[in-house]
């Protein structure tokens, strides 16, 4: 009998996933779902075939040198890859995959909770009643800025911002959008398409971010920007948390230039800028844009089949390096 290769989990997946994995492979878990320092990521991949990560271990260049030379495949349990360095994987003829699709429907819904949480004071509204501080209604009280029919612009139009349009429409939303590439008409659906997020940013009422993290959207989201939006916009972002600068998003939220925000993830993750916990105008949720039952498995399976085709020698479905 051949002997199954190793591969090595970094953190608790759910339990079909699990399953799977170890019935086909040499599965080493982590039932204590407990972080992999870098150190320990090394040592634990000895002998080891494959990672399956999240995007909780960074695989930096000097991850990736240590990294045993058994190890032949990251296959990511996450859509954005921008914790690992694929230029280093490449150099050491290591894959890379991720999985995306399977989360666009999951991550749409966080975005429209953010959009919906930070126009209506979601926020604010939940820690006032659990604080047992509420007292009184009034017209004035807890007034929020309507979503119904409002402008929406969406950087970064692939999976998960089509998904976000779709949903938005259903509030009666104009989409507007900026994307590397116009998309087709039947995909943009009446989407007003603009060459430049400078030209888009004028038009939004709310701005949801979609696009991923790369060098290139680092700080995407600047002061100079963040001044072209409409006095009293929404800002939300699903995405990832170095596309917005901080300190100019925190500025615009404490100036009234922006209504509010509607953030899931965050740069530094999870030690944020204490100052968004000291804003009300920003409705906070801890990046669980994929945390459905349903799209974990998915998100698992996917995984598990861009691995099936490297160990069996075929090209991966989702090879992103
Ligand atoms: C993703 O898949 O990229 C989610 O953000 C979870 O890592």
């Amino acid at each position: 009998m051949t002997e199954k290769p190793a591969v090595l989990v970094t953190r608790m997946l759910p339990d079909a996933v699990e399953a799977r994995i170890s019935r086909d492979y040499d599965a080493r878990l982590n039932p204590d779902d407990r972080f992999y320092g870098p150190d320990e990521l090394i040592a634990r991949a000895e002998g080891a075939a494959a990672i399956i990560p999240c995007h909780t271990e960074a695989f930096t260049a000097e991850v990736i040198a240590g990294l045993p030379a058994s190890v032949k495949a990251i296959c990511n349990f996450s859509v954005g890859y921008n914790h690992v360095d694929c230029e280093a994987a490449k150099a050491r003829g290591i894959i890379v995959t991720n999985t995306p699709d399977v989360l666009s429907d999951a991550t749409a819904e966080i975005a429209m909770l953010c959009i919906l949480g930070a126009a209506r004071r979601a926020g604010e509204g939940g820690r006032l009643v659990r604080s047992g501080e509420w007292r009184d209604w009034g017209p004035s009280f807890m007034v929020g800025t309507q979503v119904t029919g409002k402008q929406l612009g969406i950087i970064g139009m692939g999976r998960v911002g089509q998904v976000t349009a779709r949903r938005a429409r259903g509030f009666e939303m104009g989409i507007h959008y900026a994307n590397r590439s116009r998309l087709a008409d039947v995909t943009e659906a009446g989407a007003t398409y603009h060459e430049t997020i400078e030209d888009l940013l004028p038009h939004c009422d709310f701005l949801s971010i979609h696009c991923p993290a790369t060098p290139e959207t680092e700080g995407l989201l600047n002061a100079e920007r963040i001044a072209l939006l409409p006095d009293g916009a929404v800002v939300v972002n699903t995405a990832r948390g170095p596309i917005i600068d901080d300190k100019a998003l925190i500025d615009a939220l404490r100036s009234g230039k922006l209504f509010a925000a509607g953030l899931d993830v965050y740069n530094n993750e999870p030690e944020i800028d204490p100052a968004y916990r000291e804003l009300d105008n920003v409705f906070l949720l801890p990046h669980i844009g994929s945390a459905t039952f349903e799209t974990r498995d998915a998100m698992g399976f996917r995984a598990l089949d861009n691995l099936d085709a490297i160990v069996a020698g075929v090209e991966p479905g989702d090879r992103v390096a």
